[in-house]
C-alpha cells in the first residue's frame, strides 16, 4: 500500500496531510527519513509519524460533534485555544475533524480515524450539500434570496447555484437556511455580506441528508451504519 495511504488508514491524518507529512521529513520507515511520497509499504515495514509507530489496524470511528461557538476546528492549536479535540477527549482512537467550521460558527462537524472516508467527504468533486441556518443583519428580499441561489461574488470566485429558505423574519434580522455545494473559506459569511446582509450567528445544521437534530451543543454521537453507507456512497 502506498505511503500516504498507508498513514491515512492508520487514522493519522488524511492522504492529502499525509503528503504534507512525508515531505516534511517527519516520517520514517524502518528508522530512516521517507525521501519517497511514492514509497509502497510492505509487510514488516516499521512506519513512524512524528516518532510515533503507527498501524493500520485501529477500528474505524465515526461520529457526529455539535461543535459550540469559541472552538478551532483543528487538531492542535498554537494560540491555545480550546479545539474540538477538547470536546470528543473521551473517545478511544485517534480522530480528527472531516473539513472545517470557523471559530465562531457552531453546529455538525463529523469526525473520524478514516482517512480515505475523509479526503473523499472533503474533495471537491463530490459537491457534498451543506445546510447552515444564519441569523443575518437585516431584511432578506426575495431579490437578494435570488442572487444568492443564483450565485454571487465573494472575491474573485463565483458562487454555484445554492437554494435559500426564509425560516422566520424578525423585527431588524432573518434567520434563514442556505444549502451550498462548495467549501470556500468563510463562503456562506461572505454570500451574505456579498448582498449586504452580514451573518450574526452561523450553524451547520446538516450535510446531505443527516441533520443535527436535537443533539445538544459541545457533546457527539456515532454515526449510525446506515449514514456512514450513505456518506461513503455519495
Ligand atoms: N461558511 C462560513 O462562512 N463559515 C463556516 O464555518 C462554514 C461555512
Amino acid at each position: 500500500m502506498r505511503i500516504n495511504k498507508y498513514i491515512a488508514c492508520a487514522g493519522v491524518a488524511s492522504r492529502r496531510k499525509a503528503d504534507e507529512l512525508i515531505a516534511n521529513g517527519n516520517v520514517r520507515v524502518n528508522g530512516l527519513v521517507l525521501r519517497e511520497p511514492g514509497y509502497d509499504v510492505v509487510e514488516g515495514d516499521i512506519v513512524e509519524v512524528n516518532g510515533r509507530r503507527i498501524e493500520t489496524s485501529e477500528k474505524k470511528v465515526y461520529i457526529l460533534l455539535n461543535k459550540p461557538t469559541g472552538y478551532v476546528t483543528t487538531v492542535s492549536d498554537d494560540r491555545e485555544r480550546d479545539t474540538v479535540m477538547d470536546l470528543v477527549a473521551d473517545v478511544d482512537a485517534r480522530i480528527f475533524p472531516v473539513g472545517r467550521l470557523d471559530y465562531n460558527t457552531s453546529g455538525m462537524l463529523i469526525m473520524t480515524n478514516d482517512g480515505d472516508f475523509a479526503y473523499k467527504l472533503t474533495h471537491p468533486k463530490h459537491e457534498m450539500p451543506k445546510t447552515y441556518r444564519a441569523l443575518v443583519s437585516g431584511v432578506l428580499s426575495d431579490e437578494k434570496c435570488g442572487r444568492l441561489e443564483r450565485g454571487v461574488d465573494i472575491g474573485g470566485f463565483r458562487t454555484s447555484p445554492a437554494k435559500v429558505k426564509i425560516v422566520r423574519g424578525l423585527s431588524n434580522a432573518t434567520l434563514v437556511d442556505i444549502t451550498i455545494h462548495e467549501g470556500k473559506n468563510r463562503q456562506v459569511r461572505k454570500m451574505f455580506r456579498a448582498v449586504g446582509n452580514p451573518v450574526k450567528q452561523l450553524q451547520r445544521i446538516a450535510i446531505g441528508d443527516i441533520r443535527l437534530g436535537r443533539l445538544a451543543e459541545g457533546h457527539y454521537r456515532k454515526l449510525t451504519r446506515e449514514e456512514i453507507e450513505y456518506l461513503k456512497r455519495r
